[in-house]
């Protein structure tokens, strides 16, 4: 990392500097969304924004859960999850799932629902209910991968994450 104040140059840097990597992929701006399970254990989730869809035939989405997120064993035992798409006026709710609250404690006072028994979040802006296909090892996170089997939309802005910090889009952005 360059010292504070000083510009990054825009050629090649330390490819080892994990603080580097964090700022370059920091400048991917996202979307934010939570990710919500329940299984015989309880119910739980987290924020998460390294998410997208992964196939249309069939209908496929990949989450990639670190592997000391309390979620993780969640799902794995529930073999379910939820993307639970937020939208900017979500912001506290992201906070509490990013958070290390109690797992049990997550969804209280949060409006959810459940669909094929996950809950699912009242007032997100788009959700995906799916049944956790395969994890696969990725260093020291493992990608789930899910096969959709409800999903939905809602209504108002993305919450967007930009360089380390929760952003929304000009009013009258669309769509
Ligand atoms: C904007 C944002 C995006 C995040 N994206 C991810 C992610 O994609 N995967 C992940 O494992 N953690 C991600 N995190 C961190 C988790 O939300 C955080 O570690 C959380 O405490 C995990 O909760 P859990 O231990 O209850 O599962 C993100 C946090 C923030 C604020």
């Amino acid at each position: 990392m360059p010292a504070p104040g000083q510009p990054y140059l825009s050629g090649a840097m330390d490819a080892t500097d994990p603080e580097l990597f964090r700022e370059v992929f920091g400048r991917f701006a996202t979307g934010v969304a939570v990710i919500t399970s329940a299984g015989s254990g309880g119910a739980g989730g987290m924020t998460a924004n390294a998410l997208c869809s992964l196939s249309l035939d069939p209908l496929l989405a990949l989450v990639c859960f670190e592997n000391r997120a309390r979620t993780l064993p969640i799902v794995r035992e529930a073999g379910r999850f939820a993307v639970n798409l937020l939208t900017a006026e979500q912001e506290r709710l992201a906070g509490v799932f990013a958070s290390k609250l109690p797992e049990s404690e997550k969804l209280d006072g949060v409006a959810h629902r459940s669909e094929h028994g996950i809950p699912v979040i009242e007032g997100s802006l788009a959700w995906a209910a799916c049944e956790l296909e395969e994890l696969i090892a990725g260093g020291d996170h493992t990608i789930a991968i899910g096969r959709v089997i409800a999903m939905g939309l809602g209504d108002g802005g993305p919450l967007l994450w930009y360089s380390g910090r929760y952003h929304a889009l000009p009013p009258d952005s669309g769509p």
